[in-house]
């Protein structure tokens, strides 16, 4: 009971400093942003990452050493439904992190420029991933109560 108290505590502060760090990205990147502004960036997103690896291996200790048991959550169509969500929005963040890179590299030099096309690239996949990671919630709801 204790050690699926101190998971599910760890998992919930976890999930919740991922979506702050998503929405800090969202509101540095800007069309005139600075070169400090990049460098900031770059820090924020190696915490995004992290941050996400820590959430994968909670979320994975919770499913092992969880009260239900893996076996809840393997047959659970709402769980791999949930996965799926989670990878997509992985998946979501491989752009903006090498684009993210790059800029990190120009911020290093005399003057930082922006193309205003890069930063409306990458500010409409930060806010595909808010989209998408707002469904976590519910189908983590849902798994928690259904689907198996
Ligand atoms: C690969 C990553 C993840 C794994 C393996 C995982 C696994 C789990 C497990 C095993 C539970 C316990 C459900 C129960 O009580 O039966 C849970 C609950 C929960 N998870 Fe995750 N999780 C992951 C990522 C996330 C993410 C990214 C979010 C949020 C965006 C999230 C939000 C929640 C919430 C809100 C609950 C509580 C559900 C409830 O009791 O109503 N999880 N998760």
């Amino acid at each position: 009971m204790f050690t699926d108290l101190v998971l599910a505590s760890a998992h919930h502060l976890l999930v919740f400093l991922l979506a702050a760090i998503i929405a800090i990205e969202a509101v540095i990147v800007r069309p005139d942003m600075s070169g400090g502004g990049a460098k900031l960036l770059s820090r924020i997103d190696a915490y995004y990452g992290a941050t996400a690896i820590l959430v994968l291996l909670i979320g994975i200790a919770r499913v092992l050493f969880g009260l239900k048991g893996w076996e809840a959550y393997v047959y659970n169509w709402a769980f791999w439904l949930k996965m799926l969500a989670f990878v997509v929005v992985g998946l979501l963040s491989i752009r903006p992190t090498l684009q993210i890179r790059t800029w990190r590299k120009n911020a290093d030099g005399d003057a930082f420029s922006l193309l205003p096309d890069d930063v409306a690239k990458v500010r409409g996949y930060i806010l595909a991933q808010i989209g998408v990671f707002t469904l976590i919630p519910v189908l983590a709801a849902t798994m928690a109560r259904y689907g198996y």
